[in-house]
């Protein structure tokens, strides 16, 4: 069970150096399966990151969330399965075309089922959008209701899951059944700091919830003894897989 959690775990690699990456992968490359690539270090580094991380033995999320017309994304979504990330994503609110077009090009070069195909999530309402920001953009509907409304859009789209909220799960898990897969940031352990997070889950909780994934970074960055720390995540997790 523990190798299982492993694979579920994934590290928020929020760092600004290429150096700085290099020596959070080699610290905990043994306890977490998949580390989160975002904008920042990406844009950075480059596609040397993801090249670094996975010679070290991790997988890669690039969560660079593309979002344009649906050719763009679909080559830019092709170009991160060459490179070898495990998961990728784009947002939901570029509409159902732009995911087909996603899923349709992967599912050409990257057919289901194959080894080196990578999971493609959706992004629906970034938790840092409130119902005014939507309303502001001409979305008048609430968060609660759209969420699980680009969620089944994604379904529809062929996509592999979202990225959600721990408090957004059971909504989509009731929209988009048992095999849609749903990975969660927000989740903080019993005796971590909230940090900036407000809406946040225990591992356990999130993983009873039915999330796949759990995303996690300062829980265990910040922590005395990172290793430690997601030594500990990784038990709760396992813990809660049984
Ligand atoms: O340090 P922490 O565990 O809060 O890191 C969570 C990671 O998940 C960060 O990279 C953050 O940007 C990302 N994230 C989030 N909430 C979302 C989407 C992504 O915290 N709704």
């Amino acid at each position: 069970m523990i190798e299982k959690a492993k694979q579920r775990l994934i590290f928020a690699l929020d760092v600004d150096a290429f150096e700085e990456a290099e020596r959070w992968v080699g610290v905990l490359h043994e306890k977490v399966g998949i580390f989160k690539v975002g904008k920042q270090l990406f844009t950075r580094c480059g596609p040397d990151i993801v090249r670094m991380i996975r010679s070290r033995g991790g997988d890669v999320f690039l969560d660079l969330k593309y979002h344009d017309i649906p050719n763009t994304v679909a080559m830019a979504g092709l170009e991160a399965a060459r490179l070898g990330v495990r998961i990728f994503n784009v947002h939901a609110l570029g509409g159902l075309e732009m995911m087909k077009a996603a899923a349709t090009a992967l599912d050409r070069d990257f057919p289901r089922g194959t080894p080196g195909r990578p999971l493609l999530l959706a992004v629906t309402i970034l938790t840092s959008s409130s119902e005014q920001t939507l309303r502001d953009v001409g979305i008048e509907r609430p968060v609660d209701e759209m969420v699980p409304r680009l969620a089944r859009l994604a379904l529809e789209a062929g996509l592999d899951g979202v990225v959600a909220s721990p408090r957004e799960v059971e909504a989509i898990r009731k929209a988009c059944g048992r095999d849609f897969l749903i990975v969660t940031p927000g989740v903080r352990p019993a005796d971590a700091s909230l940090d900036d997070q407000k809406r946040v889950m225990t591992p356990a909780e999130a993983i009873i919830a039915g999330a796949d994934y759990l995303v996690i970074g300062r829980p265990i960055s910040a922590a005395a003894d990172p290793m430690a720390a997601a030594g500990k995540i990784l038990s709760e997790m396992a813990q809660a897989l049984e």
